[in-house]
């Protein structure tokens, strides 16, 4: 089969390649996915950098991270899937494997995907769409009245937080630069700050925020304490530095965490989807063949919502 592959770290467009690889093997539990679409994160990016290296690489390795195509097998302990289902899965991140034309990913992180999705919309949903719902719902409680700030409204995380925010109840402000404004206000949001053109700490000086969900880090997550009231819940997706300080300092609970894959969850994001309440917003396709071109452009920042690799049948 094709696959995008790296045999060592490095630069992108340096040591991604597509290339002939294996067809993965099938264990009992597994669903086989012929793949149609993968969604492409910065995760793997900087994965291909080496940045979340557990060793050395020994073989080729065959990088992504969520898939969505139709079942080409399934393992003898396999019971909710069959062939010719259509399937969407964040794939075990240990394992990775997305970007190829099949994929092997246990029936436990595998969901239906909604009739009313193309694949390359329900590609673009899983990793960006559980990290928004655990952060929302299990690192904060976020529900009816509840105001968050949500940082990067536009990006692949930020624009699924917007509107799973909503769906939950929630009161949404969000940052992001101006040209991506109206779109994140068509998100839900019921009020966006330019953060190029003013700060939000001082635009909602006034303003009691209960929950902060930080999606960029840096400048943006300092700045976030500012606006917090006492109790309130800062959950950021990027390292926080000096956690515990600006617990005690700000008097509010932090939290930064890992999103894990979970079929279940991504089964309620998919009703959610079908029903219109989450709308996968895709900003650019690539085909397979040209991954790097995919990865680099995820590279560069400035997303307006997700980049999707498209995988010919
Ligand atoms: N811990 C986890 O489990 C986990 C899970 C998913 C993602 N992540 C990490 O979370 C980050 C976001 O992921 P993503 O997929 O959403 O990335 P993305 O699609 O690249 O989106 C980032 C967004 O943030 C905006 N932005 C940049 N600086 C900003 C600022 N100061 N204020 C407001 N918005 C700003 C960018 O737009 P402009 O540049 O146009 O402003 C862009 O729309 C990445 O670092 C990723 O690695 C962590």
């Amino acid at each position: 089969m094709k696959a995008a592959v790296i045999q060592q770290y490095g630069q992108v467009g340096d040591v991604v390649t597509v290339a002939e690889a294996p067809k993965p093997t099938v264990g009992p539990r597994d669903v086989l996915i012929e793949a149609r679409a993968a969604g492409v994160n910065p995760v793997d990016h900087l994965i291909v950098k080496g940045y979340l290296r557990a060793g050395e690489l020994t073989q080729p390795v065959v990088i992504g991270n969520e898939t969505a195509g139709v079942v080409a097998a399934v393992g003898a302990e396999v019971t909710g899937f069959a062939v010719g289902d259509e399937v969407f899965a964040r794939v075990d991140p240990r394992v990775g494997g997305a970007f190829a034309e099949y994929v092997a990913v246990d029936q436990s992180l595998v969901a239906a995907k909604p009739g009313t999705l193309s694949f390359v919309e329900a590609a673009s949903l899983p990793l960006v769409g559980l990290t928004a719902w655990q952060a929302l719902t299990e690192q904060a409680d976020v529900g009816p009245g509840t105001r968050v700030l949500i940082h990067g409204g536009a990006g692949g995380v930020g624009s699924v937080a917007v509107q799973l925010a909503k769906h939950l109840g929630a009161e949404v402000v969000a940052t992001a630069s101006a040209d991506s404004a109206a779109l994140v206000r068509d998100l839900g949001a019921d009020q966006v700050i330019d953060y190029r053109a003013e700060r939000f700490e001082q635009v909602l000086s006034d303003v009691d925020v209960d929950v902060v969900f930080d999606t960029v880090g840096g400048p943006a997550q300092d700045a976030s304490f500012q606006v917090l009231k006492p109790g309130g819940t800062l959950v950021s997706i990027l390292p926080i530095a000096d956690a515990d300080d600006k617990k005690a300092k700000w008097n509010v609970d932090v939290r930064t965490f890992m999103m894990r894959p979970h079929g279940e969850q991504l089964a309620k994001l998919g009703r959610l989807a079908a029903s219109g309440e989450l709308r996968p917003l895709v900003e650019t396709t690539f085909p397979l063949a040209e991954t790097v071109e995919a990865l680099q452009k995820v590279e560069r920042g400035g997303a307006r919502g997700k980049t999707v690799i498209t995988i010919p049948a």
